[in-house]
């Protein structure tokens, strides 16, 4: 018996990256997954979003755990698109009871030199977003009358934040102290509400020039070899001599968190940093 057998969970951002492997991770416990990525690229990031076809991929990744996946494109900012998926989820596996919201979008931009839409698609999409997921899913849980565990993905910047993403840190601030206010609202329905704090992790989000010249400004063109050179600035700032993490990393963590071994942990904002943080701080 695995340790999500019989659950059913709904996962944002769920086409590549870190949603995806959290997906494959909760299925793979044995969790049937609903999920929604988007349907449009966002124009003001510096890299491209998901695409339909990485959306199919994770369905058949799913598929071939053995569990069911509900899989459409929505965007979080679409509260009425959200409930139409995640209803019409819940209808097709008959309950809900863990939500992943992982979905995000990351810009760069001094705090007063950013673009108002720039500001805008990051509290739109990592904050409204992220509050749009709950309000859509969370009825779901509570119909069951089980308890459940919500998991936000917050990120390592909401809790020491770095200068060049205001936005950002302000964005993923916010999804830490949704976190903390729902799990004392849910607590008594033993539903349970914890962030992971993220430092670097390998994906599309990170793994782009533009991205690594904000770690290695020095450099003209920053390549990933670079940036895992030993004496590089991504590795410089973990206490653990590593330039990231990888998104199992996180998985593992968010899979302990939907499962009943974290029964009686709620209200935590949980750094997984390799030490970023601490050693920053
Ligand atoms: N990669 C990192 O270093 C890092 C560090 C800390 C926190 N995070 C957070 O982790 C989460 C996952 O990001 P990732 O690293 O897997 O990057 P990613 O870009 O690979 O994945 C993000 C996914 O979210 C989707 N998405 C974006 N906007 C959406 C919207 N409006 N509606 C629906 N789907 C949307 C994208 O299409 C993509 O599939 C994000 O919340 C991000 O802020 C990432």
């Amino acid at each position: 018996m695995e340790r999500l057998d019989g659950r059913v969970a709904f996962v944002t951002g769920v086409a590549r990256g870190q949603g995806r492997s959290h997906a494959l991770r909760l299925a793979e416990e044995g969790a049937d997954i609903i999920g929604v990525d988007l349907p449009l690229d966002i124009t003001t990031t510096h890299y491209p979003m998901a695409v339909e076809d990485d959306l199919a991929e994770t369905a058949e990744l799913i598929a071939k755990t053995g569990r069911r996946a509900h899989l459409r494109q929505a965007d979080v900012r679409d509260l009425r698109a959200l409930r139409t998926v995640i209803d019409s989820g819940v209808v097709a596996f008959g309950r809900l009871d863990i939500v992943v919201v992982n979905a995000g979008i990351f810009s760069l931009g001094a705090a007063l030199d950013l673009d108002e839409q720039v500001w805008q698609d990051v509290i739109d999409v990592n904050l409204t977003g992220a509050w749009h997921t709950v309000k859509a899913a969370t009825g779901h849980i509570r119909a069951g009358g089980r308890g459940g565990s919500i998991i936000f993905t917050a990120s390592a910047a909401a809790l020491l934040p770095p200068p060049g993403i205001a936005h950002y840190n302000a964005a993923k601030a916010g999804v830490n102290a949704l976190m903390k206010t729902l799990a004392v609202e849910l607590g008594p329905e033993y539903i349970r509400v914890n962030s992971v704090n993220p430092g670097n992790v390998d994906t599309a989000m990170i793994d782009n020039e533009t991205t690594r010249r904000l770690f290695m400004p020095e450099l003209e063109h920053p390549t990933k070899q670079d940036a895992e050179k030993p004496d590089s600035a991504y590795v410089r700032v973990n206490a653990i001599p590593i330039p990231w993490l990888e998104s199992i990393d996180i998985s593992n963590l968010v899979v302990f968190l939907a499962s009943d071994q974290s029964r009686y942990l709620t209200g935590a904002a949980i750094p997984i940093d390799a030490g970023y943080v601490l050693k920053k701080a």
